[in-house]
C-alpha cells in the first residue's frame, strides 16, 4: 500500500499543509526542528493510533490550537496492470480528529460512522527512528508496546483485545488498592469476592493476548536474525525469549490458549496474597518482557551502541517482512537514522529497503540519504514543505 496524500491540520508545528506523495523513495530533507518528523510522525499515528515519540496526544496539537486532524488518501493494491493502467486499485480517504483528553474522532471515506480502532490496518507502516534503541536499552515496556503494535497491524481485531485487557486489569488493581488501603488502615480488608470474576477475566483475555506474543516471537526470530546477519555479518545469532511472568516453568511447555489461561490463573492464586499486600496485580502479560540475546548474552546491558542499533533496525525490519508475507506491504518510514550509522550499514540498510513499494526517509542533509535511495525530494524549511 501506499500513501498518496497526507493533509493536516493544527498538528505539531503544522498550522496546514498538503503533502502529494508518489510511490517509491521519497526524502525529506531540511535542517533541524523544521518539522520532518512531524510529517513522518504522522503517516504513523494513522497506522498505530499513537506517536513513537509521545505516550500522550497533547504534543501532538499544534501550541494554542484545539485539535488536530490528520487526513491521508491511502491506495492498496494496484500494481501496474497487463494494460499499463493500476488494476485492482482501492483508495480510501483517512481522517483522523485528534482531540487531547477527549475521544478522537475517525471517518473513512467522509463517513462518519467509524472509531478510531478501525481505521487500524488501513495504512500500514514500519517506522525506524532514533527512538528505537530504546527496544533494546530501554524498559520491557518499550518491548512490549512493539509486540502489541505488530499484532494490532497484523490483525486489527486484536486492538480489542488490547484495549479489554487494559480495562480489567485497570479494575482488578483498583480493587486491589482498595484491599490494599483498608488492610493498611487495620480494617478486615474489602470485600474480596469479586476478585475471582476478575481472575477469571483476566486470565482469559491476558491468555489470548499472550498465545499472539509468543506466535509472533516465533515468526519472528528467524527474520531478526537474517536481518541482524544482513547488516552485521557474522554479529549473530540473535534470539528471541519470551519471559512470562508467571514464571520459566509456567510457560514451559504451554501452549495455546486454554493452556497459558490456566496456567494464569494458578500463578495469579500463586500470588494472591503478595498482590493484596501490595495492591497491584503481579501476573500477567502486562508484565511481561522480551529478552534479546546477542550470542549467549543478553544485548541489553551487554551489547555495545552499534550493535544495539544493528538489533533495533534489524527488529525493524523483520517486521517489515512479516507485514510483507501477510500480502500488503507497508510504508516504510526511515526517520533520521542514516545519520545514525557508519557507511558500511548505512548502506546495508539502504539496499534492503530501497525496493519497497513506498519508502519515505528524513534527513537534516542530502548527504545523510544513501545514493541507493535517490527519489523524490521535499525541502521542509519555516513549516513549508516544498517539492524540489
Ligand atoms: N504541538 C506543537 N506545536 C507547535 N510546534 C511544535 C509542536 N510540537 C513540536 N513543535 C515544533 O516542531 C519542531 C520539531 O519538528 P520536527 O521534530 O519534525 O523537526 P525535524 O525537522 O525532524 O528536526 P530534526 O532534524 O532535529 O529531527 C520543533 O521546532 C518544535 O518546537
Ligand atoms: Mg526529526
Amino acid at each position: 500500500m501506499h500513501v498518496a496524500h497526507l493533509s493536516l491540520a493544527d498538528f505539531r508545528s503544522y498550522a496546514r499543509a498538503e503533502v502529494p506523495l508518489d510511490p517509491g523513495v521519497t526524502a525529506f530533507v531540511g535542517p533541524n526542528g523544521q518539522g520532518k518528523t512531524n510529517l513522518v510522525e504522522a503517516v504513523g499515528y494513522l497506522a498505530t493510533l499513537g506517536s513513537h515519540r509521545v505516550a500522550a496526544d497533547a504534543p501532538l496539537v499544534r501550541m494554542g490550537a484545539e485539535r488536530a486532524v490528520v487526513r491521508a488518501q491511502v491506495v492498496h493494491g494496484g500494481g501496474p496492470g497487463p494494460h499499463g493502467g493500476a488494476e485492482g486499485e482501492r483508495r480510501q480517504l483517512l481522517e483522523l480528529e485528534i482531540n487531547p483528553g477527549r475521544a478522537n474522532r475517525a471517518r473513512i471515506n467522509r463517513s462518519s460512522q467509524v472509531r478510531p480502532r478501525d481505521l487500524l490496518g488501513i495504512v500500514r507502516s514500519v517506522l525506524f527512528a532514533p527512538e528505537d534503541l530504546a527496544l533494546v536499552k530501554g524498559d520491557p515496556g518499550e518491548r512490549r508496546r512493539f509486540l502489541d503494535e505488530l499484532i494490532t497491524a497484523r490483525a486489527p481485531r486484536l486492538a480489542g483485545v488490547r484495549s479489554d485487557f487494559d480495562r480489567v486489569l485497570k479494575q482488578r488493581n483498583t480493587l486491589l488498592k482498595t484491599a490494599a488501603l483498608a488492610r493498611r488502615h487495620g480494617g478486615k480488608g474489602a470485600d474480596l469476592s469479586t476478585l475471582d470474576v476478575w481472575d477469571q477475566h483476566l486470565a482469559a483475555v491476558g491468555a489470548e493476548l499472550l498465545a499472539h506474543r509468543l506466535d509472533l516471537v516465533a515468526a519472528m526470530q528467524p527474520l531478526v536474525d537474517k536481518a541482524y546477519e544482513q547488516l552485521a555479518p557474522g554479529g549473530g545469532p540473535v534470539g528471541l525469549d519470551y519471559r512470562g511472568s508467571i514464571g520459566d516453568e509456567a510457560m514451559a511447555g504451554a501452549s495455546g490458549r486454554e493452556q497459558l489461561r490456566e496456567r494464569l490463573l494458578e500463578a495469579l492464586t500463586r500470588a494472591r496474597r503478595q498482590e493484596i499486600e501490595r495492591g497491584v496485580t503481579l501476573v500477567g502479560p502486562h508484565r511481561d518482557d522480551l529478552l534479546l540475546k546477542l550470542g549467549p548474552m543478553p544485548a541489553k546491558g551487554y551489547a555495545s551502541h552499534g550493535e544495539s542499533w544493528s538489533y533495533a533496525l534489524a527488529l525493524r525490519l523483520a517486521s517489515y517482512e512479516l507485514l510483507c508475507a501477510d500480502g500488503d506491504e507497508p510504508v516504510l518510514v526511515l526517520d533520521d537514522v542514516f545519520a545514525e550509522l557508519d557507511a558500511r550499514r548505512r548502506e546495508r540498510l539502504a539496499e534492503l529497503v530501497a525496493g519497497g513499494e513506498q519508502v519515505l526517509v528524513t534527513a537534516a542533509v542530502d548527504d545523510d540519504v544513501p545514493g541507493a535511495l535517490r527519489g523524490a525530494r521535499f525541502a521542509v524549511e519555516n513549516g513549508t514543505v516544498v517539492r524540489q
